[in-house]
């Protein structure tokens, strides 16, 4: 040991000339957060060679030979990710020996931490190194409107069939809307069969818990809990603004008894993880989100980056890392459920796609729908957003009641997308006591399927390419609580994951100003698809990177074969960052279910400024989906005559499925619009390398990229498949071709606000192809409002 010491003292010196040592071993910190007197360091070591061998000990021995090589102390692993460890060394080590802490300054901190992380990072075994300091990056998700007073209510009959005293059951509108009917979770169907969420645990990542509360106290569950801001077990409000989290965690879990209201799951078990208690680690954050995984079901999760309108910041590699432990090795590998709020800054015209958290395919987003079944204006919107839950409404004051702190009380005071994302941990968690079994996939996918589109005359919404309307603030429309407890009944595994990466387009191009657009094109080919081994798309992701002058001006589409427009980014005005958008991933789950062949064209707007100008250097996609099923490769498709039933028939076998009949019969197929019918011409194009014959030049992706995607991948489909392996179902129905997806996807559109909205029958869906075509690039944007900004900067 002390030769390495010496090593590390020679290295080093010849390294700077000056300075210090980087580390030397001295007294080990006795906690997690002793920043005052050491640095620390998460180290992300290198994989083993052969899986087999990456044993917990073996990392662990692993961490120690390294650390003791450079004279680190290793503190013990990152959270549960296998391969980080986290590092310490004290700060007393001047090149002069030791020198009082109190002089040194930052910028020679700062030193320090550069030379350790550049020390640790060269060593062998280590991918790298990483300099830990608590900061505040995230931020809740809550501007707290004011109260109104509380209405009277009639809801006896209720209350003594299911044995609700709470005072403030009445109160709770989002549960039982007596004011508005039908504008509520339509949950008390679903508690009339004894479900209420037992066995089901979720998680509140903020910025405390009160599990002393009479309203939370039986439903705390204390080994799922810890406080990563000052490293305790218990994760209870300590500052006077700590009253986010536990405002959320009764908003799932508050106690059916006689004090305050009730939870979604008032029986189900709540868990706190505080992280927004002040500054905060990279690697506290990502041992956050994974805490308890084994046992912690859901992550519900109100916060993220600033939504000033400025900010695009995504998560730190240890946080993107420990979101996919997450979902590959949590709830014992069926995968963590993220629930994310999409953010309160649409005033200020902020954009989830912006936050790299919410435009993850991992998280399901949850933006906010008010009393009136309309969008309040603090409530961010983006081609990502899964659904919408009942929240505050930007103007008026009719936020949501529940358990509330200091002192045992309530609030009628809860509101933004702070509110509206526990509302759907809730409802997820009615649906996993009946269905512990569901995967992270299974559950977007049952929420995608049976999601109520809400406020239907506004002109965001647009069919998607399989029928179902998407609207980029509602996605695809709230949760019904009894409509998806039903269809979790029956639901299926859906297969594997599967994605295809792209080749890269380069463009290079100037981006136009007056109203032109500047279109770069990626074909995904039937060969991609049977390398791929997939059947229809769940989520696209789109890399960009663009210099321009003023990041913010631009405005990007991704347009599908099937014409159907994903609007990717808005018009930020606030967001002048002039470093444009480098290698930035924009998320789109608007294709759900759409077949990928074809051209998807990526369109580039700026319509702001002509004054300022950017360049589409180049772009990509991942298009995510799920496996075809085993045993069939895509057949040659049959004529389009066999596929299409007659019109009239169509409607009412799609309105009236009938289960048995479905799963032994081969499927009646919707309508294909013609551009899938083209298809088939497509088989044979010669396309191997899966290069695109488009008319932009295009270049091999990137190798990492490609390698670590191919790693994904098999990673993924081991981890899903084997997790799957006891209970999986061949979907017999969906055996017959390829374009089956979309007679599944076609059954799932039975629901009468659909029809009501959209009821031009037949022939509607190349109707909507001719309005993406004609309308431009540009589809209809939010409204820019003049609401005060105090909205957003609001706890
Ligand atoms: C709401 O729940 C009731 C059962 O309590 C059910 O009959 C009704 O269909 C549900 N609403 C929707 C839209 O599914
Ligand atoms: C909770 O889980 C246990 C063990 O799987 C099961 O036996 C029990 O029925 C579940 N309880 C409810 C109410 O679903
Ligand atoms: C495609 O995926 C399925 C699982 O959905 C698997 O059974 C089958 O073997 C895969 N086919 C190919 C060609 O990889
Ligand atoms: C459509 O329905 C009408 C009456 O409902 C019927 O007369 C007609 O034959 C049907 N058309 C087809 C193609 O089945
Ligand atoms: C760009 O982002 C993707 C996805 O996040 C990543 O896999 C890739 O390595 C990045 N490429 C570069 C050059 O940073």
């Amino acid at each position: 040991m002390i030769l390495s010491v010496g090593n590390c003292l020679s290295a080093l010196l010849a390294l700077t000339g000056t300075l210090v040592c980087a580390a030397r071993l001295g007294d080990k910190p006795t906690t997690l957060n002793d920043h005052g007197n050491f640095h620390y360091l998460a180290v992300q070591l290198a994989p083993f060679d052969k899986a087999a061998e990456a044993t917990p000990s073996a990392w662990e021995e692993r961490a120690r030979a390294v650390g003791d090589s450079l004279g680190y102390h290793v503190v013990g692993r990152v959270g549960e990710l296998p391969d980080y460890y986290m590092f310490a060394t004290e700060k007393w080590t001047t090149s002069a020996g030791v020198g009082p802490l109190e002089v040194r300054s930052e910028a020679h901190l700062e030193k320090e931490r550069r030379l350790h992380e550049r020390e640790i990072a060269t060593a062998p075994y280590v991918v790298s190194a990483k300099a830990q300091i608590p900061t505040i990056r995230l931020h809740k998700r809550g501007p707290i409107p004011q109260n109104e007073r509380g209405r009277p209510f009639r809801l006896d009959e209720l209350r003594k069939e299911l044995g609700i005293h709470d005072p403030g059951f009445g109160q709770q509108w989002h549960l039982v809307n007596t004011v508005i009917i039908g504008n509520d979770l339509n949950v008390t169907g679903v508690w009339k069969q004894g479900i209420t969420g037992h066995n089901a645990t979720v998680c509140f990542v903020d910025d405390g818990l009160d599990y002393n509360n009479p309203d939370l106290a039986e439903n705390f569950y204390a080994e799922g809990s810890y406080d990563y801001n000052v490293h305790v077990k218990t994760p209870e409000p300590k500052l006077p603004e700590d009253r986010h989290g536990t405002r959320c965690a009764g908003e799932v879990a508050a106690v059916r008894n006689d004090v305050c209201g009730v939870g979604v799951a008032y029986n189900a078990k709540v868990s706190g993880v505080r992280i927004l208690g002040g500054a905060l680690t990279e690697a506290d954050e990502a041992a956050a989100i994974n805490y308890d995984y084994q046992n912690n079901h859901i992550y519900s999760c109100s916060w993220g980056p600033s939504d000033d309108g400025r900010s695009m910041e995504a998560p730190p590699q240890i946080v993107t890392d420990a979101v996919y432990n997450g979902i590959a090795n949590g709830r014992g590998g069926l995968g963590s459920i993220f629930v994310f709020a999409s953010g309160n800054g649409a005033a200020s015209n902020d954009h989830c796609n912006a936050d790299g958290y919410t435009n993850s395919i991992y998280t399901i987003t949850v933006g906010a729908l008010d009393r009136s079944n309309t969008h309040p204006v603090y409530s961010e919107a983006c081609s990502a957003v899964m659904i919408v839950m009942y929240s505050s409404s930007g103007q008026k004051a009719d936020a949501i009641y529940t358990t509330d702190w200091p002192g045992n009380g309530c609030t009628d005071g809860h509101g933004g997308t702070s509110a509206a994302a526990p509302l759907a941990s809730g409802v997820y968690a009615l649906v996993l006591q009946i269905r512990p079994d569901l995967t992270w996939r299974d559950m977007q996918h049952l929420t995608v399927e049976n999601a109520v589109p809400v406020d239907l005359t506004d002109d965001g919404w647009e069919k998607t390419a399989v029928g179902r309307p998407f609207n980029n603030k509602y996605g695809y429309g709230k949760l019904d609580a009894y409509k998806l407890v039903e269809a979790a009944k029956r639901f299926q595994h859906v297969r594997p994951q599967t994605h295809i990466v792209s080749p890269v387009a380069e463009s290079n191009k100037e981006i136009p100003h007056d109203f032109e657009r500047l279109d770069s094109i990626i074909s995904i080919t039937e060969e991609d698809i049977k390398t791929a081994n997939m059947s229809r798309i769940e989520h696209i992701t789109v890399h960009v990177t663009i210099e321009h002058d003023s990041r913010g001006d631009i405005e990007m589409f991704l347009v599908s074969p099937h014409g159907i427009v994903s609007q990717l980014s808005t018009f930020r005005p606030r967001d002048s960052d002039p470093n444009g958008y480098q290698n930035w991933t924009l998320m789109t789950v608007k294709h759900w279910g759409e077949d990928p062949v074809g051209d998807w064209k990526f369109q580039v707007t700026d319509r702001i400024h002509p004054s300022r100008k950017g360049t589409l250097k180049y772009w990509w996609m991942t298009v995510w989906g799920e496996t075809a099923p085993p045993t069939v490769t895509r057949p040659t498709i049959p004529p389009v005559s066999a596929l299409l039933p007659a019109p009239n028939t169509s409607t009412s076998s799609a309105s009236e499925p009938s289960e048995t009949d479905a799963d032994l019969q081969p499927p009646s197929l919707p309508p294909l619009p013609t551009s899938v019918v083209s298809k088939t011409t497509t088989l044979a194009r010669p396309t191997a390398t899966g290069e695109p014959p488009a008319s932009e030049t295009t270049v091999p992706v990137p190798t990492a990229s490609r390698a670590s995607g191919a790693y994904a991948l098999v990673f993924g489909a081991a981890v899903l498949g084997a997790a799957g392996g006891g209970f999986y179902y061949i979907r017999r129905k969906r055996a017959a071709d390829s374009s089956v997806e979309q007679d599944y996807e076609f059954e799932m559109l039975n629901d009468d606000e659909v029809d009501a909205a959209f009821d031009d029958e037949e022939d509607e869906r190349s109707e909507m192809r001719l309005v993406n075509e004609n309308r431009g690039p540009i589809p209809d944007r939010f409204v820019l409002s003049s609401m005060d900004e105090e909205e957003d900067e609001q706890p």
